[in-house]
């Protein structure tokens, strides 16, 4: 059977990837919690008996969509670059979401990473694979789109070079295996404060870093906030992970409040939900915090012992910001599986 199926999942940065050098590089390193219930499923189906057909031919939920080939053939053409024993092979892709396209949820990381699996099984498949299967999958999917290079990892994943994570790459993420056990209880509550697409691209979004007042400080920031976070997470220093992480939430807004042009992408609901958490925090000393991606949606962040507090947050404050009430469930997960065993 030509053909391979992946499920993978979406993952959420605590010190965030923001700004590109050369190709698809990170300007500084990351660090992610890999989620569990925001997945994609992919099946990818390969095939060179006819050169004449299209590249790619995308279905969604069963039904093509020619918007997202644009994307997918910017993907194949550069696999086949890379692998030029494709060039005959045309290829199409079925897949569908666990969370709504509309949800403002960046599905980027999690449908780039189930093809970049796929792809990989196809490659084995002919013989084709030289490196070592996760490695060269978070390679590929790093070209289809940087954030989704640390999906194909469970629990905690890193990219980018940085001194206190021996064997970490620009060319690929690496999973890290230092975490205290507090960390693997971590949940996920997406408040949905604003449905429809990110206002903000990512590729504009990681351009307007060139030229950036702020952004060299911001470079070493990052850079010392990982230093920090592996100590952090090392140890199970859950306090010092709540500031650390809502202080990043902050920068990265910091950063589109302050490039030319600027953004907002903050609704009021945001700003209402980074206040109640704080006041809920300073009130019941619990650890529960938030982080933010280039949206207006909260990710609030909590160890499983704190699971009462923050659904009592969820029920009596928060959910009044979420839009028509919505939020999505989720917490740090085990990695992508493959379907096709
Ligand atoms: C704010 O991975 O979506 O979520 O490489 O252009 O596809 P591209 O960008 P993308 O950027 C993610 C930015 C972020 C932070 C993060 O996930 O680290």
């Amino acid at each position: 059977m030509n053909q391979s199926t992946w499920q993978s999942p979406s993952n959420i940065a605590l010190v965030k990837y923001w700004g590109k050098k050369g190709f698809q590089l990170p300007a500084n390193p990351s660090i992610s919690f890999t989620l569990d219930n925001c997945f994609t499923e992919t099946t990818l189906i390969w095939d060179d008996s006819d050169p004449d057909k299209n590249l790619v031919s995308v279905y969604v939920e069963g039904i093509e969509n020619p918007a997202f080939v644009p994307k997918a053939e910017k993907f194949f053409n550069k696999l086949i670059e890379l692998h030029p024993l494709l060039k005959d092979f045309r290829f199409e892709l079925q897949t569908y979401n666990t969370f709504p396209h509309s949800s403002g949820i960046a599905s980027s990381a999690s449908s780039m990473s189930a093809l970049a699996l796929c792809c990989c099984d196809m490659l084995m498949q002919m013989d084709l694979l030289e490196i070592e299967f996760y490695r060269y999958a978070s390679f590929l999917a790093r070209i289809g789109s940087g954030s989704a290079c640390r999906s194909v990892y469970g629990d905690v994943a890193m990219w980018g070079e940085h001194e206190a994570f021996p064997g970490s790459s620009d060319d690929f993420a690496i999973p890290v295996n230092e975490v205290h056990p507090v960390f693997k209880t971590y949940r996920d509550t997406i408040l949905i404060i604003h449905e429809g697409q990110k206002s903000v691209s990512s590729t504009v979004g990681h351009g307007l870093l060139k030229n950036h007042p702020f952004a060299q400080s911001r470079f070493e920031i990052a850079n010392r906030n990982m230093h920090r976070i592996r100590k952090i997470m090392t140890r199970g220093d859950v306090p010092l992970f709540t500031e650390l992480v809502e202080a990043e939430a902050m920068m990265l807004h910091a950063l589109m409040m302050t490039s030319d042009p600027n953004f907002l992408l903050m609704k009021s609901g945001t700003v209402a939900a980074i206040h109640a958490i704080r006041e809920s925090r300073a009130e019941h000393k619990h650890n529960i915090c938030f982080t933010l991606d280039a949206g207006a949606n909260v990710h609030m962040l909590y160890p499983e012992e704190d699971s009462v507090f923050a659904d009592e947050l969820l029920n009596h404050t928060l959910v009044g910001f979420c839009e028509k009430g919505r939020y999505i469930r989720d917490n740090i997960g085990r990695g992508p599986i493959r379907l096709n065993a």
